[in-house]
């Protein structure tokens, strides 16, 4: 006999056939006449009713079926009487794979706070949260190569492991096999790193852009999905030390265009989760945020507003509003910037372009104006800084300029520049961090929350 997933279950071609069902138990209620038990498997966030009647079953039988163990079920699929479900299975045939011990199992109740959850994140992805959380996910990864696919991009697996530095956009994590209780040294006593495993200094990457250029200019247009490592010391619900970063670089393509692109793709994906995960949306809106599906439709329906950094400065030095940080022209925008922008003045996403050079990477195309550069940052409500990107310093002899100024070691960036010395061309692309999409679309408000493993300082479990 073939299991049935309960995501099929209501598939009217199902209704009167003998099923077979496999999943855990959520929970057992009834009474010495008949017992019924919630049975979830994953693919959805419906538990499927299960029905015994207690004149074919005995107490022994049920006793090991407590919330938390796993079963085989086959029965009879029949419409339901009770609310809350369509149809229920009429247990023929019960068979317990693992038991679950009531007095052991963290997971007894409903409504355990999101902080515990985090602490038996081994567990946490039975509950009808992380089950929401977790397909949701999995459906905006697969929306996402739909919409690079769809496009003609080609999908560029950049290195993890990286001996370039040049990013800058935050600290590194090394990754050697040197023994760290007995370094080799240099004669001038530094740690020599010829004798590590790549003969030279290594780390886990920060960003696959540069390497993504490289692809950018001999296939056109290239996305990049895959882990990213950043090393701050920032203890906040929008950071993570491990998090997926999606990046697109296209050749050809202009900061105006690179925006287009930046909308329409962040649109797409939250249509398509709107479309395909409606009932995990539709339990965390219930349980977390009432205003969610309105918010994922409003950001589907409406144009994102789009500004220069001089004039987002502006409107917030002319707010009135008093802000935690200070905000003149050159400082680099906060969270809290960022969120009056798009939550109290505009409320709605909004597209920040032409940021001081001073405050953004090196390989930002250069303005006219000597002082700016085009980049882009997507601001969205509850969230912030989205998506950062910008168009890229095509001219070899201004990239290098840059370079020198911001003393980067050539050693590191000669492989970059060739992309500028041999049929340069205008490109640009962007980044955009996977969990914070999926912050946005969830509602949940911790982005420990919204991935399965998170690592953040002095965190790192399993
Ligand atoms: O703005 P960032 O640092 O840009 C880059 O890395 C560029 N190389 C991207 C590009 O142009 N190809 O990071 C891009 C996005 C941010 O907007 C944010 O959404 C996310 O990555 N991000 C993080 N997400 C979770 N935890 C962190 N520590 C993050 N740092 C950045
Ligand atoms: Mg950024």
């Amino acid at each position: 006999m073939e299991r049935t997933m309960i995501s099929r279950i209501s598939d009217p071609a199902l209704l009167g056939t003998t099923v077979e069902v496999k999943g855990w138990v959520r929970t057992r209620r009834g009474n010495k006449h008949v017992q019924f038990v919630a049975l979830n498997d994953g693919s959805t966030i419906k538990n499927l009713q299960i029905v015994f009647d207690m004149t074919r079953f005995t107490d022994e039988q049920l006793k090991p079926i407590t919330t938390g163990a796993s079963l085989r079920v086959v029965g009879k699929l029949v419409e339901s009487m009770g609310k809350g479900q369509t149809c229920e299975v009429q247990a023929d045939e019960v068979e317990v794979y693992g038991t679950a011990d009531p007095l052991a199992y963290p997971l007894q109740k409903k409504g355990h706070s999101l902080e515990f959850l985090r602490e038996i994140a081994h567990l946490r992805p039975r509950t009808n949260t992380f089950g929401a959380v977790l397909r949701i996910r999995s459906a905006l990864a697969f929306a996402i190569h739909r919409f690079f696919n769809e496009r003609g991009f080609v999908y560029l697996n950049t290195p993890l492991i990286t001996s370039s530095d040049a990013e800058g956009a935050g600290a590194m994590f090394q990754v050697t096999t040197l023994d760290l209780n007995n370094l080799p040294r240099t004669d001038e006593g530094r740690t020599d790193y010829s004798a590590d495993f790549f003969g030279k200094q290594a780390a886990l990457t920060v960003s696959g852009q540069l390497e993504g250029e490289l692809g950018a200019t001999a296939l056109g247009a290239i996305y990049t999905f895959g882990p990213t490592f950043r090393a701050e010391n920032s203890n906040t619900p929008r950071h993570l030390a491990e998090f997926w970063m999606i990046e697109p670089e296209v050749a050809f393509l202009d900061i105006n265009g690179n925006m287009d692109l930046a909308e329409d793709f962040v649109k797409y994906c939250i249509s398509y989760a709107l479309q395909n995960c409606r009932d995990d949306i539709e339990f965390l809106a219930e349980m977390y945020d009432k205003e969610l599906v309105s918010r994922l439709e409003f950001v589907t329906h409406n144009d994102f507003v789009r500004l220069t950094y001089t004039e987002g400065v502006r409107i917030l030095e002319e707010s009135g509003h008093k802000f935690e940080f200070p905000v003149y022209w050159g400082a680099d925008l906060q969270s809290e910037h960022e969120r009056y922008l798009v939550e109290e003045h505009f409320k709605k996403p909004v597209i920040l372009t032409d940021y001081p050079a001073e405050i953004k990477a090196f390989y930002m195309k250069q303005n006219e104006d000597g002082r700016t550069v085009r980049a882009m940052d997507v601001l969205f409500p509850r969230i912030g800084e989205i998506i950062g990107g910008s168009e890229r310093e095509e001219n070899y002899d201004k990239l290098l300029r840059r370079i020198e100024e911001l003393h980067i070691p050539m050693k590191d960036m000669w492989w970059y520049l060739d992309t500028r010395r041999f049929g340069t061309v205008p490109h640009s692309g962007f980044g955009l961090g996977f969990e914070r999409l999926v912050l946005f679309v969830t509602g949940m408000t911790n982005i420990r929350d919204v991935i399965p493993f998170p690592r953040t300082p002095n965190n790192c479990e399993f």
